[in-house]
C-alpha cells in the first residue's frame, strides 16, 4: 500500500485510476517503482510474519528475514480466544472428526451439526430467534445489506462505519445517505428529509468503531428509527463478548438486547475465530440463507473454525472469558497514556487510539516502536481521513502490567521525540 509523502505529493488514491492510455497493469508497475525506489518509510513497511500463536510478548519476522520480540497491542484476539486451550481443543477435535475444508457451500454439503450449534448458541446470546454464520466477516456486510436493500430502498450510514458496510450499501445500489460520526441531530435530519414514496429504510452502525473504539449511540438511535419507521443494522465486530454488562456487546449495554432487527458481527476479534453472523428473526435468516449471495455461493466455515468457536461462546455465554480482566488493563493503558498527555480520544472499548495528526510523523513511529519491541497498528487514509491519522492499539487479556508498563514508557519516548506529546 503506497501513501502519501508530502514531499513527493505520493498518495495512495494516485494508484488505484488507470492512466489514459496506460495498460490495465501499468498501476501495478507504477506502485511497485515507488515502493521499490526506497523514498517512502511508510505503509510499505505494514504486515510481518508471526513465528508462533499470537500472545502478549510475540516473535516476529521482519521482511528482511530478522526476528525479534514485540509486545503484542495489534491484535483482535482481544481475549485471547484464538490460543484458549478449550478453544483449542474443540477446534482440533472438530478437525479430526469433519477434516480441514468443508468442500461446500452451507446450503449443500458444506454444514456440520458444530455449525448449527454455534448458530444456535449466538442466536440464543442476542436474544433472537435465529442466526445465520457466513465464511468471511467481511462477506456477512457484503451479503446481508445487498440481500436485504435494493434501487427502491434508502440506507443511512455513519460515516466511520466499517468498509464492508459501504461495499455492502454500493452493491445493494440503494440511496446512500451518511450523517457524520455518532451526530445524532444530523441523522434526525436526513430521516425527517426522507420522502413518504421511499421504500425500505435501514440505518447502519458500527456498535463498537473498529477506528475509535467508541460506541453508537444506540439508545437515540433506535429512538429515530420508531420515529421515522426504520429497521436498524448494527454490526458489533469489536463489541462482542467485551461490551455491555455480560459481554452481549452494544445493544445489551443500551439496555436493547433482543430489540435491534440485524444483529450483525463479526467472529475474528473477540471469539478468536473467523466468519460473521447475523442473528435476527426466523423469516429474515431464512431470506439470508437463499439470497445473500456471499452465503449462498461461497463454501462454509471450516468446521475445525465451528468447533473453536462454540468453546470461546461458551465461555462468553456465561461471561467467562475473562471480560473484566481484559477492560481493567484496557483502563490501566488509557490511563497512563492519557496521564503521559496523550489524546486517545474517546475509547470504550479495547481498542485505544493514540492521535499523532501527521501522517510522516505516523509512519517513522510506527517503525521505530516496531524496532524498539512494540507492536501497534496504524491507521490513515483511506480507513480514516489523513489528518485523523492514528495508532491503533488493541489490549489483549493476556497482558501482563509490566508489559503495559513497558511498551507505554517506549511509546512515551518516541512521542516525545516526536513532540507528539511535551
Ligand atoms: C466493524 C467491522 N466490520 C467488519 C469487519 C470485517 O471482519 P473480518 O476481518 O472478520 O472480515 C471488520 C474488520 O476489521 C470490522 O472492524
Amino acid at each position: 500500500m503506497v501513501t502519501e509523502s508530502k514531499c513527493l505529493n505520493i498518495k495512495f488514491e494516485n494508484f488505484i485510476n488507470t492512466e489514459p492510455g496506460e495498460d490495465l497493469f501499468g498501476k501495478t508497475e507504477r506502485v511497485n517503482q515507488v515502493l521499490t525506489s526506497g523514498i517512502l518509510t511508510g505503509n510499505e513497511g505494514l504486515g510481518m510474519q508471526l513465528m508462533h500463536k499470537v500472545q502478549p510478548e510475540s516473535v516476529i519476522k521482519e521482511k528482511n528475514g530478522e526476528k525479534h520480540n514485540v509486545i503484542m497491542l495489534g491484535s483482535n484476539s482481544y481475549l485471547n480466544l484464538s490460543t484458549n486451550p478449550k478453544v483449542m481443543k474443540g477446534a482440533r477435535e472438530a478437525l479430526e472428526k469433519f477434516g480441514y475444508g468443508m468442500g461446500a457451500v452451507s446450503n449443500y454439503a458444506g454444514i456440520t451439526d458444530l455449525h448449527r450449534e454455534l448458530e444456535q448458541r449466538i442466536a440464543d446470546f442476542y436474544n433472537a430467534e435465529d442466526c445465520i454464520v457466513f465464511p468471511s466477516g467481511y462477506g456477512t456486510n457484503i451479503g446481508v445489506i445487498s440481500a436485504l436493500c435494493h434501487e427502491e430502498d434508502i440506507i443511512i450510514n455513519d460515516s466511520a462505519n466499517h468498509a464492508s458496510i459501504f461495499d455492502g450499501c454500493r452493491l445493494s445500489g440503494a440511496q446512500i445517505k451518511i450523517y457524520p460520526h455518532s451526530n445524532i441531530n444530523y441523522l434526525e435530519k436526513i430521516l425527517s428529509k426522507i420522502p413518504e414514496t421511499t421504500k425500505g429504510r435501514l440505518i447502519i452502525t458500527d456498535g463498537v468503531f473498529s477506528m475509535d473504539g467508541d460506541m453508537a449511540k444506540l439508545d437515540k438511535i433506535f429512538e429515530l428509527a420508531q420515529k421515522y419507521r426504520c429497521k436498524i443494522m448494527v454490526d458489533d465486530a469489536h463489541g462482542v463478548g467485551i461490551v455491555g454488562p455480560t459481554g452481549r456487546g452494544t445493544s445489551e449495554h443500551y439496555g436493547l438486547l433482543g430489540k435491534i432487527d440485524l444483529n450483525v458481527g463479526m467472529l475474528s476479534k473477540g471469539p478468536g475465530g473467523l466468519g460473521g453472523y447475523c442473528a435476527a428473526s426466523k423469516n429474515i435468516v431464512q431470506y439470508l440463507r437463499l439470497y445473500a449471495r456471499t452465503y449462498f455461493f461461497s463454501t462454509a466455515l471450516p468446521a475445525s473454525v465451528a468447533g473453536g468457536l462454540n468453546e470461546g461462546f461458551k465461555l462468553m455465554e456465561k461471561d467467562k472469558a475473562g471480560r473484566r480482566e481484559l477492560l481493567d488493563k484496557t483502563e490501566y493503558l488509557k490511563t497512563k497514556l492519557e496521564n503521559n498527555g496523550f489524546d486517545i480520544g474517546h475509547s470504550e472499548s479495547a481498542i485505544v487510539p493514540v492521535m499523532i495528526y501527521n501522517e510522516e510523523i505516523l509512519f517513522k513511529l510506527y517503525q521505530e516502536l516496531r524496532s524498539q519491541g512494540v507492536y501497534v497498528n496504524i491507521v490513515t487514509y483511506p480507513a480514516v481521513r489523513r489528518k485523523e491519522c492514528r495508532l491503533r492499539l488493541c489490549a489483549m487479556k493476556e497482558l501482563s502490567y509490566k508489559q503495559i508498563d513497558k511498551s507505554v514508557d517506549i511509546i512515551t519516548k518516541k512521542g516525545k521525540e516526536y513532540g507528539i506529546i511535551k
